[in-house]
């Protein structure tokens, strides 16, 4: 197993290049399965979790390659075995959007019902009902969701909000399999982050006719086929806002590339709080931090407010704040397994329910400490490169699933951290 020892305080300078949308292209790499021939997918960050749904799509009967420019392409020519298995799906939920490119393509579909996870319970049964809607019929099986389309999926109106609002992954399902449904569907309360918006984007050039696109309410004509295409992802939102954080916590100045400020309204509104500014400089920015942190309250909300994923990796920014701030979690109300680990680094920290009580203190010190998952992993990172000393954090294979080369990129612009076997 991996761990990182990271030393700090250092201050970060330099230029660092965003990779392309992990959870953009978890979903785009499924839609693949809705077009028989070679899409590529162009660049998409080399990621554990890419790797996953690589070997998911493999398992199914398509045939998956990456380049040395890490485009990937995924020849779904013969989906042989539409039977997502629990061995691969248990370790990434993103696994469960195979689901209704499956049932399009192949009008038939057994996946594993994905389980719980560190951030919460994360259930599926919004994407159950939205495919029920569009005429599926589906039951539990063995831990497995069994779905079929014996006479296809039509289309129809329908509700894809839940007690915590949207979801982006439910979103995604069935609009994937709307694409190809007979007639019209409208989806009322869809998801509208950035990756869904590049998923129907990446859809309407396969062939689908969807509109409304970045709104939440999306509408797709279906069609009797898509085409294979050649596709690139956005940047990541997340991963270029835990390195504008990166800057701030450091008190560096980083310019970010491939970063498109556009989807990132509440996170700048955040960080310009906090006193960090953010400079959009040709499809990039510089960030800086000017003076000492002022605290700040944040509520994470589906887009376009606040991103949970980006809330552990504020909380270890405002543990150092000249003052006291609030952070309420309402998209996973239990994701906050990062609080014990950021106390154990000297923060001030109280959990109440939903929220955290973030008391400022002057120094974070070293500490070891585990990675529960990660974001919250990203956050200990953050945090080690402001504490006095060396922490060293277990469990690094967290990061590993959703930050491309971290220690790379950040080692080049002035951090210190080594990557040792244990
Ligand atoms: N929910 C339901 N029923 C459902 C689906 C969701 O009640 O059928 C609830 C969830 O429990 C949660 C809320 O709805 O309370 C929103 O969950 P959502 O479905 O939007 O989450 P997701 O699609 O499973 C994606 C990202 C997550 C990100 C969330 C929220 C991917 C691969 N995953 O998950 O990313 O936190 O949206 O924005 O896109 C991460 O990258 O670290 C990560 C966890």
């Amino acid at each position: 197993m991996d761990i990182f020892k990271i030393e700090g305080p250092v201050k970060l300078e330099g230029k660092i290049e965003i990779s392309g949308s992990k959870n953009a292209a978890l979903p785009i790499m499924a839609a693949a399965l809705l077009a028989p021939g070679k899409t590529t997918i162009k660049g998409t960050p080399y990621l554990a979790d890419i790797v996953v749904m690589a070997n998911l799509l493999s398992s199914l009967g398509a045939t998956v390659q990456r380049n040395d420019n890490f485009d990937i392409s995924i020849d779904t020519s013969n989906i042989d075995n539409p039977v997502g298995d629990y061995e691969i799906v248990r370790k990434m939920r993103a696994g469960i959007c195979i689901l209704g490119p499956l049932l399009a393509r192949c009008g038939k579909a057994t996946v594993s019902m994905p389980g719980g996870c560190a951030i919460g319970d994360r259930p599926v049964d919004i994407h159950l009902r939205g495919l029920r809607e569009l005429g599926a019929e589906i039951h539990l099986e063995n831990g497995n969701i069994v779905a079929t389309a014996p006479n296809g999926l039509t289309g129809k109106k329908l509700f894809l909000g839940g007690p915590f609002g949207s979801t982006v992954l439910g979103t995604a399902n069935i609009l994937m399999a709307a694409t190809l449904a007979k007639g019209q569907t409208v989806i009322e309360s869809a998801a509208c982050e950035p990756e869904i918006s590049d998923l129907a984007n990446c859809l309407n050039k396969m062939g689908a006719k969807i509109t409304g696109i970045g709104s939440p309410r999306l509408i797709v004509q279906g069609v009797n086929q898509l085409k294979p295409v050649e596709y690139k992802v956005i940047g990541d939102r997340v991963e270029a806002g835990t390195f504008m954080i990166a800057a701030a916590i450091t008190s560096g100045k980083l310019e970010l590339t491939n970063c498109c400020l556009d989807g990132m309204g509440a996170v700048v509104d955040r960080l310009e709080k906090i006193g960090v500014t953010v400079e959009p400089n040709n499809g990039g920015c510089f960030v800086w931090q000017n003076g000492p942190v002022k605290p700040a309250d944040i509520t994470t909300q589906p887009y376009p407010g606040f991103p949970t994923d980006l809330q552990a990796q504020f909380m270890a920014l405002l543990a150092l704040a000249d003052g006291n701030s609030v952070i309420t979690e309402k998209i996973f109300p239990d994701r906050f397994m990062h609080v014990a680990e950021l106390n154990r680094m000297a923060a001030n920290l109280r959990k109440e329910g939903p929220s955290v009580i973030i008391v400022g203190v002057k120094n974070l010190v070293a500490a070891p400490v585990m990675a529960s998952d990660l974001r919250a992993s990203a956050a200990l990172v953050l945090a080690a490169m402001a504490a006095k000393g060396t922490t060293v954090i277990n469990r690094v294979y967290h990061i590993d699933r959703g930050y491309e080369k971290i220690e790379q990129k950040l080692n080049a612009v002035g951090a210190k951290i080594s990557r040792e076997k244990i």
